[in-house]
């Protein structure tokens, strides 16, 4: 069999070696987001960088957490998960914003999903479409209980995670261009009860099943597809508190049942 490459020991792209990170990583798509999550930590520090990879660790009330930026999109996500469990990881949380499709889903409300529609492509290549891209039902319950603990107003359900921020996601491309394929998909998708997109979540949750990892996701709405509003950033403060309260609630699930994934 082919070996995967590496660079002084470590991973091509992410650049880490075994037992680097901890078992509990958060998952921003923006490397900018990373320091932002880590100022909750304590003995934060940076471990790695290469392209859009960034990998900090530290501690959160007493556990040992990572976080690493994944880029955009299922690409860079897919090497991203395949370095990280390389590295010693396990339990994945997303940490990212969304575009809600229901009115009711105001700006700045949470998203946890419980699935998500597998519109990417890196997924493609692990399983067929049938199989399911579902987190993980300990991650959906401590991001559940967090949020509901920090009092911070979210909605759970299925996201759909798409390749394609333009017209994957049924606004239009340069010039106005839309195929016909995209018309009709926000509808079709609010048909379906689907709440929202996002770019990432069907990558991370299929390979985490497919590896017998564990996945979540939380997400800030920044975006309403129906109301046709926009906010960058609204949420995302509250997004990456729920994500590190849920790393120590995991946490203690894991030491009380003294199991892992
Ligand atoms: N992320 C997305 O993928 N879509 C949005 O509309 C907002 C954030």
């Amino acid at each position: 069999m082919a070996q995967r490459p590496k660079v002084g020991g470590k991973t091509y792209h992410l650049l880490l070696a075994p037992g680097d990170v901890p078992r509990y990583i958060l998952l921003p798509g923006d490397p900018g987001r990373v320091p932002l999550i880590a100022k909750h930590w304590t003995e934060a520090r940076e471990v790695a960088r290469n392209r859009e990879f960034v990998t900090w660790v530290g501690s959160y009330k007493g556990t040992a957490v990572g976080a690493t930026s994944t880029g955009i999109g299922s690409g860079s996500t897919a090497i991203a998960v395949e370095e990280l469990l390389y590295a010693g990881a396990d339990t994945f949380i997303r940490v990212g914003t969304t575009g809600a499709l229901r009115r009711e889903i105001r700006l700045g409300d949470l998203i946890i999903g419980t699935a998500a529609v597998r519109f990417d492509g890196a997924s493609r290549w692990y399983a067929p479409p049938e199989y399911p891209a579902v987190a993980h039902w300990l991650v959906v319950k401590a991001l559940v209980e967090a949020a509901e603990s920090l009092g911070v107003r979210h909605h759970v359900g299925v996201v759909a995670s798409t390749d394609s921020f333009y017209v994957g996601q049924e606004r239009p491309g340069h010039g106005g261009f839309m195929p016909p394929w995209s018309k009709g998909l926000i509808e079709t998708l609010r048909g379906l009860r689907v709440l929202s997109f996002e770019m990432e979540s069907a990558t991370i949750f299929t390979l985490a099943s497919i590896y017998g990892a564990r996945a979540g996701g939380v997400y800030a709405a920044i975006a309403n597809r129906e109301t046709d509003e926009f906010t960058p950033e609204v949420g995302v403060e509250e997004a990456v508190k729920v994500a590190n309260e849920a790393v120590k609630i995991l946490a203690e699930y894991d030491r009380k049942s003294g199991a892992g994934p």
